[in-house]
Formats: structure tokens, sequence, C-alpha cells
């Protein structure tokens, strides 16, 4: 891909798969033919059926000129012909059923690979999802998993029945004339050199086309997603013109594989016709001696035909061939990627019913090497408790609470849940105890029953209503046109913030698990949607462990403990009228009375705080 001096080019959203041999990719796919072996033995079988029938064609075309013709035997003339006919219709009749069986197959392994790539997509680290891009991973799993499979269905079905009808038709041809047959592959060395230049080349091409396809995909995706912002900002032409250098690239790239076949394929052509000129020059000359009939040239020449047009296969195969290789790339890359807690060491379970009981112990945690954002945390959360973070922003809190439900692994220390280390139990067990209300509430583009029963998928629809009605979005979801039955738009764009917010609290309700992670959100909305969002999330603290990343001062009051967090650290902690007690940080901050949201203090403040962690 050309990377001119734009800006807009100097993000490369998309990874530049490992680049592997064409060997490698054909031995993992051969994995998923390994179930349909009755199939593939089909569609190379009807093939070979089809081929037989085609080669008798030219012995039948010579037999009508040097019998028939030659030797005037007027009554053979119809039985020949009816034999050609019939010869013609078994051949396409095993085509058909070839080309049938071969769909199948080659849907079915598209279904199995594409579930695979799914499966495994959904088990990555959050990290993973961090470095790429959406339309990227979206690209691979479908367009490059059609490419990849390709690369054996046809591979071994086309390469097979090309294979053996160059050699048979090969032996056909050495049988009726050797010198001839020695004169027609005269051409051949040009056509191996010319197939080994392409694969040698080819690849570079090929990688480089399936780069520039994710990357347009990715600014797509990425444009879909902030069509509001594009509009807002009156960027449309800006993105027209970034959209337009990634389809540049696009085109660029696949022309210039199209430009390589153009010449390549032609000239494969040309050297194969040298062939046919030779032997038609020679042929005729031992014609003109009496050495060999007119039926047999001709017989000859078709056979050669038969000969040189699989030979043109070959190279096509090749040429698929090579961007199945590309794909294969891009599809391995997420297939061996690691599953986020791998699944290789045994990994326990949390005892349940659990407590809630949460500690930390001296936990740091960094993103990239070197860079610390959390170091040298420690607390204790007793079963019941609501522990509140607060602290400026980016001092760490979601990144925080990330590690209790393992979205990142901790990099030293240790988290525990009733005394279990987090780190030995897997994954599934260690969140369906956790529920989570994040700062920004996603919604799935469905209804919001099917929002909500995202919680317990099992619930009743009694349940489903106390939910909403505990997270006071009953009344509204009823007073939509069709009430749990609406449908609330991608991201649930067709719903307010607020109601987006007790959707979310609806959900983690119904979810009921003992132990709650919510990052409150610091978008304002007017006083009575705050009370009814104040309600919906006191009741979901109710009974559980919760931590709650606070900004409303209203949840901070009644938190058991507070941690004030700053540059990853915690540097207060206690309940808030020992924190005002002891006259530290957050008592500067809760003498600041007036505001509703802890960020408006720590603004006010930040002075102070200087002074406090830097003494
Ligand atoms: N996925 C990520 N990859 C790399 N760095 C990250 C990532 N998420 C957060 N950070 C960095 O880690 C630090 C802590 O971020 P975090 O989101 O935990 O802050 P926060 O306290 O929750 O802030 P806020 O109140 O604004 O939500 C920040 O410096 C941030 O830039
Ligand atoms: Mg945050």
């Amino acid at each position: 891909m050309s990377h001119r001096n734009n800006p807009s080019k100097q993000f490369d959203p998309t990874f530049r798969a490992k680049s592997r041999s064409t060997w490698e990719v054909i031995r993992r796919v051969a994995v998923y033919l390994q179930p349909y072996k009755l199939m593939a033995a089909g569609t190379i079988g009807c093939a070979i059926l089809s081929l037989l029938f085609a080669v008798t064609y030219p012995k039948l075309t010579q037999f009508v000129i040097d019998e028939v013709i030659g030797n005037r035997k007027t009554d053979l003339l119809a039985p020949a012909i009816l034999a050609l006919l019939g010869a013609f219709l078994l051949r396409d009749l095993f085509n058909s059923l070839r080309i049938m069986i071969n769909n199948s197959f080659e849907q079915n392994v598209i279904y199995d690979m594409r579930k695979d790539v799914f499966a495994r997509l959904q088990r990555l680290p959050v990290q993973y999802f961090d470095q790429r891009a959406s339309g990227d991973l979206m690209t691979r799993v479908v367009e490059d998993v059609n490419a990849v499979e390709r690369v054996l269905i046809d591979g071994t079905e086309q390469g097979t029945v090309a294979l053996l009808s160059i050699f048979g038709i090969l032996g056909i041809l050495l049988y009726m004339n050797p010198s001839l047959a020695v004169v027609a592959l005269i051409p051949l060395p040009l056509l191996f050199g010319g197939a080994a230049w392409y694969t040698f080349t080819a690849h570079r091409r090929y990688r480089a086309q399936r780069h520039a396809a994710s990357a347009m995909n990715a600014l797509l995706m990425d444009n879909l997603q902030g069509v509001r912002q594009i509009k807002a900002f009156g960027r449309q032409k800006h993105e027209d013109s970034r959209f337009a250098d990634r389809a540049e690239d696009l085109r660029q790239s696949t022309l210039g594989i199209m430009r390589v076949w153009a010449m390549y394929s032609p000239a494969m052509s040309f050297a194969a016709s040298l062939g046919m000129g030779l032997v038609l020059w020679y042929g005729g000359s031992l014609v003109l001696d009496g050495a060999m009939t007119v039926g047999e040239l001709v017989g000859f020449i078709i056979y050669l035909g038969l000969f040189y047009e699989p030979v043109g296969r070959l190279h096509s195969l090749n040429q698929m061939m090579q961007g199945a290789r590309a794909a294969g790339e891009r599809v391995f890359d997420i297939l061996d990627a690691t599953e986020e807690r791998s699944q290789a060491s045994k990994l326990g379970r949390l005892n349940s019913p659990i407590r809630g009981e949460i500690t930390y112990e001296n936990v740091g945690f960094q993103y990239a090497p070197g860079k610390a954002v959390l170091s040298d945390i420690s607390l204790r959360a007793d079963p019941g408790e609501i522990v509140a973070l607060v602290g400026p922003t980016g001092a760490g809190k979601s990144t925080l609470v990330n590690l209790l439900a393992a979205f990142y692994e901790v990099s030293s220390g240790s988290i525990t849940i009733d005394g279990q280390d987090i780190a030995g139990i897997s994954l599934e067990s260690l969140r369906e105890q956790i529920s989570v209300v994040s700062q920004e509430a996603f919604l799935f583009n469905g209804t919001v029953r099917e929002n909500i029963l995202y919680g317990r998928l099992d619930a009743a629809d009694e349940e489903l209503i106390a939910a909403a009605q505990a997270a006071n979005c009953h009344e509204f979801i009823a007073r939509l046109p069709e009430g749990y039955d609406s449908r609330v738009g991608e991201r649930g764009v067709k719903l307010s913030v607020g109601e987006k917010q007790r959707v979310s609290i609806a959900r983690a309700l119904l979810k009921n698990a003992p132990i709650l992670i919510l990052d409150e959100a610091t978008a304002s909305v007017d006083t009575a949607t705050e009370k009814l969002i104040q309600e919906a999330l006191e009741r979901l603290m109710a009974n559980r462990t919760s931590f709650v990343i606070a900004h409303r001062l209203s949840t901070i009051r009644k938190a058991d403990q507070i941690l004030v967090l700053r540059h990853g650290r915690i540097i207060e902690t206690g309940t808030h009228e020992a924190l005002v007690a002891r006259d530290g940080l957050y008592a500067r901050l809760a003498r600041i009375q007036n505001t509703t949201f802890i960020e408006e203090g720590f603004e006010k403040i930040e002075n102070e705080l200087e002074i406090v962690a830097n003494p």
C-alpha cells in the first residue's frame, strides 16, 4: 500500500498478519475438510467420471473422420454421433453433480471456519480489541474466510482433476504418436517458468490488496459509528477524501493483481498455442508424408487442447491459492491469538454461593510496559459493602474495577473473592458473579425486552417487569409505541441517555449477581430523571458488594468506604465522616458544597491536590 504524505494515512488501524507459507495455510485448512471426506471423494469422483467421458470425444471424432467419412461407412454415422452425444451428456451430468456436491462442501467448510473464527474472537482478551479496528476484524470474518476455503476445496478438486487429465492425456498423446507428443511439449518449460515466477511474486500483491480492503472497511465502520460527529463538525468532505484515499489504495492494489494476471495468463495461453502451432506444422508434414491420417492429426490436436486446458486451470488455481494464502494469514491470526485466561491451565470455580468479600493486595497494573497505571493498590470490601472510588479523570478508577472482572489481568499483586485468588478462577465462573453497569450504557440492536433479558436469558415475564420497575424504566417502556417489543436501534440510539442507563440497570438487576461494578455516568439529566436513576441505583446496590465509580456526591455519602485515587494510587480511604474529620483532600473536596458531580470539585481544588500529592 502506498503511503503518501497525507495525515489521514498516518493512523493504520489494521494489523499486518504474520507471513505464512502456502503449505502452512493448506495444512491448516485441511483440518476443516476432514469431516467431509465423503463429499471430497464425491466431488473428485464426479470430476474424474466427467473427465473420462470428455476424453472419448477426440477418439470418436477421429473415428468419424477416418472410418465413417474416409471409408464411407454411412450406416455408422448415426450411431457414432449418438455415442458422441451420449458421452457429452454423461460428461455434463457428472459435472452438474460435481458442482452441487462441491457447493455444499464449500459452504459447510465456510460455515465451520466462520463459526470458529467468531467463537475465537469472542474469547480474545479486551486488549486484543483495544489494538484493532472492528472493520478490519469484520473483513477477516466476512471476506477472508471465503477466500481461504477456496484454497483447498477448489484446490483438491481442480488440482487433482487437472493433474489427472494432464498425465492421462499425456499418456494418450505419447501412445498416439511419441515424436509428435515430444514436439507438443516444447513450450512446457516456459509454462513452468512462468508459473514459478508468478507464485513467487504474487504473495506481496495479494497481501497488499487484503490489507487495503481491511483499511477501507475499518474507516467505513468508524465513519458509520461517528456519523453524528461527522455531521456536527461538517466534515463530510474531509471524510469523502479520507475514504477516497482508502478506496484508491484498494483500487490500485486490486489493479496491480489484475495487471499482472492480464499479462501472465495470456502469455501462458500463447505459450500453449506455440505447442499447437508446432504440432500442426510437424503433424501436417507427417500427414503429407503419409505417416499419419488426417483423423489422427485432428484427434491429436483435440487431445492437445484438452492437455493445455488443465495446464491453464493450474495457473488460475495458483492465482487463487496466492489470494487464499494472504487471506489465510489473516484468518489464522485470529484463530491463533491467545484466548483470555488460557484454557491450558486447569482453572477452578468460585465456591458458590459467594459471600462477596473482596480484597486487592498490592495490585499493580500497566496497559503497556513501562507505564504503570495502578501501583500498590490494597483494599478490602466486606460482603454487602459499597466501595466508592473517587478521583480525577485518568486516575485509574475504571482500570481498577476492570481488573476485578478480569477484563485485564493484574501485572503484580493479587485480587481475591472470598479468599480465592481470581487468577485461578475460570472467567465464566468469575463473571457470572459480577454485574457490570458501564459508564456509557451499551444496548444491542434489538428490542427493549431482548436487552433486559440479556441479564438472564430465561427470566420469566414477571421477573423482567419487576426488574424494569425496580430500575424505574417500566413506565417509559410501557409508553413506547410497542412497549417492551420496541426496537432500541444500534447501540440504543433511539433511547435517551437517561433511558438507556435505566435499561442497563434493569439488565444488571435481572442478572442479580452478588458483586456489582458500577461506573456511574456523568451525563447530566434533569432533576426528575436524576432522582429516578438514583433510586434505581440504590435498589441495584442493595445487598451486593458494590464497587462504584462515583461522580454523584449523594452516592459517595452513602458508601461504606471511599477510596480517593490519584495517579494510580489510593491516597485516602475511609467513610465520608471519617474522611471529613481527617481534614485531608477529601474533606476539602466535600467542603465545596454547591456541586452535584465530584469532578467539578476536583477541578476547583486541583492546585491543592498538587500540593497534597507532591508535598
Ligand atoms: N485500554 C487502554 N489502553 C491503554 N491505556 C489505557 C486504556 N484505558 C485507559 N488507559 C490509560 O490508563 C489511565 C487510567 O485510565 P482509566 O480509564 O482507568 O481512568 P479513570 O480514572 O476511569 O478516568 P475517568 O474518570 O475519566 O473515567 C489513563 O491514563 C488512560 O489513558
Ligand atoms: Mg473511567
